[in-house]
């Protein structure tokens, strides 16, 4: 067996966030290009294929050419094992990306340069300070015509209330886009309009102190203009602090353009040197190291459907500490019970591949046939529980109901069960009523997809009057009765049993509030978490 220690020191694993659109998966493909994964980027997702990149699966995401579900992909390059979890970027995405977040040390934040910060950055950005990741932000699209970087780095720091620090300066945008100056290394690197998906790029180096060659390459305003942005940079940038990157307060920032593949190695290089290995991880108030605990992870996604010939699911491991290998038994913590795990899966590009060994960091599929749900732990014998997969006030609903009323028993196992994944939230009302709530609309069409397919449930879903949902706090059992039997109408119960107020409206929920200060109202909960 290869030495935990200098294997993990190898991992990075790491989230891929953005707006859609911004470019997030042409970056990944030019990151795969680098690590030899694929011969040409752009193979992958071209004109004729649509927007179909390398982690799409599903049918569905083949039909409509995007991708639902959040994948992983893991590659190597210069002596690092890379772990790449994709985050849907579709408008319609799910709860998965969420909890795919959660299973990540850092994130890749792309930026499209001529938007700025758009709304489901902001989205995503939230959960990552949540858990206080890193984040690496790529502006990217610099070949385009693009806000004023101060104003960019102005926006990130309001809209996410994060510091930032740019490691290189774009000289120009759009035609007048000459490459980047950077700071660390005080050069220049020169943009040449390369033809998309080609790797190699041809940019020269050029030494601040080198003004001959400066005035000639960038011309005499693009090079007054860079200086003097410089010195207006390192008078009021944040300065460079590893540590503040690492707790999640600095974010290093980066220019380029992926399409033609200018700055993407160069970011690729500083990311993997400034993130960190895969970290130790919180179980239960006890540190669980990568290195010296046993085989430990936790599921954080399920995806159905990935072969349509079988009801199999796959249920994606993040590895925490020790070894995984095929064959090895584990203790499945919920169930407690032991397991075989013989034939687990990675992912490269666009193959499965049988995994032989895996270590902290590492995403590990196992086949699945509903005995494994979200948060769920395996270990190699200690009771341990990974915390902090969350679950968010849903924001759209739909009531469901059997067509047939004989196979109301089918639909409240399919929905559990469902639930259960984390395909959907399920709430049961005061009349045993069922409503769905989802943070994306595409997750009511899987659900009904799934229902009929694979518990033969012919449903109709209807709009209802809630348009968000809290989770309910009582300080005390008479305010809770009292709140109960006023609130009576507006209540439902979550899958663990939790009461829930479903709001009609914004001002419904502040105007209920009002009345209620002493009753809080929780837009997140975590797996398992029960309230009663
Ligand atoms: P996403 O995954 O974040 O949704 O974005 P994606 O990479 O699919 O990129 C969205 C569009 O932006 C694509 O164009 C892509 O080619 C383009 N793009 C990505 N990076 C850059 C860049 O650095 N500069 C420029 N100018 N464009 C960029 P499309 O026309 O929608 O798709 P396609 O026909 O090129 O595949």
């Amino acid at each position: 067996m290869s030495n935990i220690a200098e294997e993990i020191n190898k991992r990075r694993t790491f989230a891929i966030i953005s707006h859609p659109d911004a470019g997030k998966t042409t970056l990944t493909e030019k990151f795969l290009l680098y690590g030899g994964a694929i011969n040409l980027a752009g193979s992958v997702k071209g004109k004729a294929t649509a927007r179909h990149a390398v982690s799409d699966w599903m049918e569905i995401e083949k039909e409509r050419g995007i991708s639902v579900t959040s994948s992983v992909l893991q590659f190597n390059y210069d002596g690092y094992c890379i772990n790449i979890l994709d985050t849907p970027g579709h408008q319609d995405f799910s709860e998965d990306t969420y909890r795919t977040l959660m299973a990540a040390d850092s994130a890749v934040m792309v930026i499209d340069a001529s938007k700025g910060v758009e709304a489901q950055t902001r989205k995503l950005f939230k959960v990552c300070g949540m858990r206080g990741i890193p984040i690496f932000t790529f502006i990217n699209k610099m070949d385009r015509d693009a806000n004023d970087t101060f104003e960019l780095l102005d926006e990130i720091e309001k809209e996410l209330g994060i510091a930032t620090c740019p490691v290189n300066w774009p000289i120009g945008s759009g035609k007048r886009f000459k490459g980047v100056y950077d700071r660390h290394e005080n050069h220049v690197l020169t943009f040449s309009d390369t033809e998309k998906g080609t790797k190699e790029g041809e940019t020269t180096v050029i030494s601040m102190d080198d003004e001959d060659t400066l005035l000639s390459t960038l011309g005499e305003e693009a090079l007054t203009a860079l200086r003097d942005e410089i010195d207006l940079l390192d008078g009021a940038s944040a300065e460079f602090d590893l540590d503040e990157v690492r707790r999640g307060k600095l974010t290093p920032v980066f220019f380029g353009s992926a399409l033609t593949n200018f700055g993407v190695e160069v970011f690729l290089q500083n990311f993997l040197k400034m993130a960190t290995t895969p970290l130790p991880r919180i179980s239960q108030g006890q540190t669980i190291d990568p290195v010296d605990n046993q085989f430990s992870a936790f599921v954080f996604k399920i995806q159905a459907n990935m072969d349509p010939r079988h009801r199999d699911r796959i249920a994606f491991f993040r590895v925490c500490s020790g070894v995984y290998q095929p064959g090895m038994k584990v203790r499945h913590v919920r169930e407690g019970r032991e397991m075989k795990i013989a034939n687990a899966l990675t992912f490269m590009a666009n193959e499965r591949v049988h995994m032989q060994e895996a270590y902290a960091g590492d995403i590990i599929g196992i086949y699945n046939h509903g005995q494994l749900h979200i948060g769920d732990t395996l270990t190699e014998g200690e009771t341990l529980g990974f915390t902090g997969i969350p679950y968010f006030a849903p924001e759209l609903f739909r009531s469901a109901r059997a067509r047939d009323p004989l196979k109301g028993k089918q639909l409240h196992q399919g929905l559990k069960e469902l639930g259960e994944e984390g395909a959907i939230q399920v709430f049961e009302g005061e009349f045993g009523n069922l409503m769905l709530g989802a943070v994306g609309q595409l997750q009511f069409e899987i659900v009904a997809q799934r229902l009929a397919t694979e518990y033969k449930v012919d449903a109709i879903y209807e709009s209802t009057d809630v348009s968000t949902a809290r989770w309910l706090v009582f300080p005390d059992e008479k305010t809770k009765k009292d709140f109960c039997e006023e609130q009576a109408a507006r209540l439902a119960r979550d899958s663990e049993g939790n009461i829930c107020y479903m709001a009609t409206s914004i001002y419904n929920l502040m105007t209920t509030q009002k009345h209620w200060p002493q009753v809080q109202f929780l837009t997140t909960r975590e797996q398992g978490q029960k309230f009663e």
